[in-house]
C-alpha cells in the first residue's frame, strides 16, 4: 500500500431518534478503515457528525415538545455516547449547527448565487409531503399516476434552484472515466442508470413559511437551504475548506462511506454541487447495503430494530465490532440473527483466537518458565530451514497481512477477516501437529521452543492485523504475550521478531464461549457415555426437573473412584457407518487419547478443536464399533438437546475436577 492520505467520511446522522444498528455499522467501518491506512503508515482523518436541520428533526421536535435545537442537543449526545461506547476513533465530529459549518454553507450559496448557479424560479408541479422533495412523474412508482398517491401534492411557489442538469453529461462522462468513483461496481451502473433519464434542476431552498429549521440563504432571509445541500457541505467545512486551505489540501479528496439508500445524493447533487464550487471530485463514494433482520427490514413499528447498546452490553464492544465487520460483504445486504452472531462468535473468537491464545501462553508457562523461548540463533533469519511445518505457517501469515491489505484497498474487510481467521486456524493446527506438550519431553528441547516461538511470533503479527477490529481484545491479547505498544508498518511483514525472552500473561477468558441454549433451570445433569444410547435423558425433562436429581445415594468413596479431568478437544471427526459418534483426539495436560462419544447429532465435528470439556479420565479402555475409546466426556441434556460440559479456559487442560 502506497502512503496516500486517507480521508473517510460517514454519513452524519439526522438527531430525530437515537442510533441503531445501521448507524453503528457504517461508523465501525469507517473507524476500521481508518484503523487500517493507520496502520500502514498512512496520514488518516476519520469524519463523523450529526445532520440537524429540515423537516424530519423539525417534526421529531414538534412531537417531543422541544424546539429542533432542543432536540438535536438531547439527541446528538446518544451517538456521541455510543461512538465512544464503541471505541471510535474519529478525528472530529461535525454538528451541522455549528457556526464553523453554517458560515461555509452560507459562503457556497453566495458564491454559487453571484455566478449565476443558483436562480429564482416559480416552481409549479409536484411535491411528496412525506419526503420533503419536489417530484417529477418519472420518480413516482411504476404506472402509478400523481393523483393516485395521497402524498403527493401540486404546489406553485417561489423557490430557489441550482443549475444541476447542465452538468448531466459532464457527470456521466466522470463516472464512466472514473472506476473508482462509484462503489461497488453494481451502484456506479445504478446511477448510470438514474442519469440516463434528463437531469432537473435542484431545488435548494424551503420557503420559511413552510420550514423554518434550516441555514438562511444569505441572498433571501425569506427561505432557508434545502436540507440536502446544506449536509453535503459538512464534508468539506470540517476540514477548513473556504477557512484554512492548508488543511482542505491536506486531506481533500474524501472517501465517503454511505448506506445505498442514499446514493442519488452522493453521486448526482454532491459532485455536481463540488463541480459548480470549482472542488476536485471525492476519491470514492462507497455504498453499503442494509442491515435485515431475518429477511425484513428493520423497523420501528415492527419493533426489530436492533440496539447497538444491548448487543454490547450483552456480548462486547469488540465482538460486536467483529461480528458486523466480518458478516456483510461491504455492498450487499446482511441479515441480523442472534443465532448467526453467537455462532460466528464461539467458532472464530472462543475456538480459534481465544484459544489459541490459551494454548500458547499456558504451555509456555507450563513448559518454559512462562518466557516466550528463544528459536535458535539464526534461523528466523533462514526460513529455508524451518521444518516444513513452521515454514508453512510463516508463509501464511505473511500472506495474510498481503491479502488482508489488498482486501481492505477494496473495501472487503470481510474477506480480509477470514485470511486472518484462516492464518490462526493454521496456527492452532500446527500445535496439533507437532504436539508441544511431547516435544517437551524430548531431552532436547529446541523443537519446543521453535514451536512455541513460531506460535507465538503469529498471534503477534495476527493479533496486531486484528487491532483496527478489536482494539481493547486485541491489547489484552498482545499483554498476555509480553508485547508492548503496537509494531510498525515494517514489524508487521517480517516473521521472526518477536522479542523472546518475554513474559507472558495469564490471558484469562479472553472470549468466553457463549451458550446459546436451554435455560439452565431445565437442564438436567447427564452424562454421554462413549455409547450411542444414553445421551437421551433417562426420563422426560417434566419428570426429570419435578423429581431429584439422582435416583440413588452414593457414598463419597463412590464418587472419589471417578477420575474427572479438563481435557482439550484437538480434533474431532465422524466415525464410519455410525450417525451418532464422533471420534475425538482430546489433550489432557501433554497426553493425548482418543475417545468416542455419542454427540454427532448435536455438535458437528468443527465445532469442537479446542474447547475445554470434562472427561472421565479412569475408564476402562473399550472397544466401540471397532474404534478404542480411552475415556468419557461429560455433557448435560435437557428437551431432547445436549450441550458439552465445558471449564473455564483458564483452568486449561488436565487439571482435576473435584
Ligand atoms: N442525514 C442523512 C445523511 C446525510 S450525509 C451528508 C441520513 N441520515 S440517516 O441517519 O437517516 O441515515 C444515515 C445512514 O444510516 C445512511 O447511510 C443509511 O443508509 C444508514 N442506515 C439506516 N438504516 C440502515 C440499516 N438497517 N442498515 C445499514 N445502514 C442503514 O440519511
Amino acid at each position: 500500500m502506497d502512503h496516500r492520505t486517507f480521508y473517510v467520511t460517514t454519513p452524519i446522522y439526522y438527531v430525530n431518534d437515537k442510533p441503531h444498528i445501521g448507524h453503528a455499522y457504517t461508523t465501525i467501518l469507517a473507524d476500521v478503515l481508518a484503523g487500517y491506512h493507520r496502520l500502514a503508515g498512512d496520514p488518516t482523518y476519520f469524519l463523523t457528525g450529526t445532520d440537524e436541520h429540515g423537516q424530519k428533526v423539525q417534526r421529531a421536535a414538534e412531537q417531543a415538545g422541544m424546539t429542533a435545537q432542543e432536540q438535536a442537543d438531547a439527541t446528538v449526545v446518544h451517538f456521541q455516547r455510543l461512538w465512544e461506547r464503541l471505541g471510535i476513533t474519529h478525528d472530529d465530529f461535525i454538528r451541522t449547527t455549528e457556526g464553523r459549518h453554517k458560515r461555509v454553507v452560507q459562503a457556497c450559496l453566495q458564491d454559487l448565487f453571484d455566478r449565476g448557479e443558483i436562480y429564482r424560479a416559480e416552481y409549479d408541479g409536484w411535491y411528496d409531503v412525506t419526503s420533503e422533495t419536489f417530484v417529477t412523474e418519472k420518480d413516482l412508482p411504476e404506472g402509478k399516476k400523481p393523483e393516485d398517491l395521497p402524498n403527493i401534492v401540486r404546489i406553485k411557489e417561489a423557490n430557489y434552484f441550482f443549475k444541476m442538469s447542465q452538468y448531466q453529461a459532464w457527470l456521466v462522462d466522470y463516472i464512466q472515466t472514473h472506476q473508482d468513483f462509484i462503489q461497488p461496481e453494481f451502484r456506479r451502473n445504478e446511477t448510470l442508470g438514474f442519469l440516463r433519464k434528463p437531469l432537473q434542476d435542484l431545488c435548494i431552498s424551503r420557503p420559511k413559511s413552510r420550514l423554518a429549521w434550516g441555514i438562511e440563504l444569505p441572498f433571501d432571509s425569506q427561505y432557508v437551504c434545502y436540507v440536502w445541500f446544506d449536509a453535503l457541505v459538512n464534508y468539506i467545512s470540517a476540514i477548513g475548506y473556504r477557512g484554512d486551505e492548508a488543511m482542505f489540501s491536506k486531506w481533500w479528496p474524501a472517501v465517503h462511506l454511505i448506506g445505498k439508500d442514499i446514493l442519488t445524493t452522493h453521486t448526482v447533487y454532491w459532485p455536481t454541487m463540488l463541480k459548480a464550487l470549482g472542488v476536485p471530485q471525492p476519491r470514492t463514494v462507497f455504498a453499503h447495503g442494509w442491515w435485515l433482520f431475518g429477511d425484513a427490514k428493520m423497523s420501528k413499528s415492527l419493533g426489530n430494530v436492533v440496539n447497538p447498546m444491548d448487543m454490547i452490553d450483552r456480548f462486547g464492544v469488540d465482538a460486536f465490532r467483529y461480528f458486523l465487520m466480518a458478516e456483510m460483504i461491504p455492498g450487499q445486504d446482511a441479515s441480523f440473527s442472534e443465532d448467526g452472531f453467537v455462532r460466528r462468535y464461539n467458532a472464530d473468537l472462543a475456538n480459534d483466537l481465544g484459544n489459541l491464545l490459551n494454548r500458547v501462553t499456558n504451555m509456555t508457562r507450563r513448559f518454559c518458565d512462562g518466557k516466550v523461548p528463544a528459536p535458535p540463533a539464526g534461523l528466523m533469519e533462514h526460513p529455508e530451514r524451518l521444518d516444513a511445518a513452521a515454514r508453512e505457517v510463516r508463509e501464511t501469515v505473511l500472506s495474510a497481512v498481503e491479502r488482508l491489505f489488498a482486501h481492505i484497498e477494496a473495501y472487503r474487510i470481510d474477506l480480509g477477516l477470514s485470511e486472518l481467521l484462516s492464518a490462526v486456524k493454521r496456527v492452532n493446527k500446527y500445535l496439533e501437529e507437532k504436539q508441544p506438550w511431547t516435544l517437551a519431553r524430548q531431552p532436547d528441547q529446541t523443537d519446543l521452543h521453535v514451536c512455541l516461538y513460531v506460535s507465538a511470533e503469529a498471534l503477534r503479527i495476527l493479533s496486531q492485523c486484528l487491532h483496527p477490529v478489536m482494539p481493547a481484545k486485541m491489547d489484552a491479547l498482545r499483554a498476555a504475550l509480553g508485547l508492548r505498544g503496537p509494531c510498525t508498518p515494517a514489524e508487521l511483514r517480517v516473521f521472526g521478531m518477536f522479542p523472546a525472552g518475554r513474559d507472558v500473561q495469564e490471558p484469562g477468558a479472553l472470549f468466553p464461549r457463549v451458550e446459546r441454549v436451554v435455560p439452565s433451570s431445565q437442564a438436567e445433569a447427564a452424562v454421554t457415555t462413549e455409547a450411542p444410547k444414553p445421551v437421551t435423558p433417562a426420563s422426560p425433562p417434566a419428570a426429570a426437573a419435578a423429581a431429584p436429581v439422582g435416583v440413588a445415594t452414593i457414598e463419597f468413596t463412590d464418587f472419589q473412584k471417578v477420575k474427572l479431568k479438563t481435557a482439550r478437544i484437538v480434533s474431532a471427526e465422524k466415525v464410519a457407518g455410525a450417525d451418532k459418534l464422533l471420534k475425538l483426539q482430546i489433550e489432557i495436560g501433554g497426553e493425548t487419547r482418543q475417545i468416542v462419544a455419542g454427540i454427532a447429532q448435536h455438535y458437528q465435528p468443527e465445532e469442537l478443536p479446542g474447547r475445554l470439556i470434562v472427561v472421565v479420565a479412569n475408564m476402562k479402555p473399550a472397544k466401540i464399533r471397532g474404534v478404542e475409546s480411552n475415556g468419557m466426556l461429560l455433557a448435560a441434556s435437557a428437551g431432547g438437546k445436549l450441550r458439552l460440559v465445558s471449564a473455564d479456559p483458564e483452568i486449561g487442560s488436565g487439571a482435576d475436577v473435584k
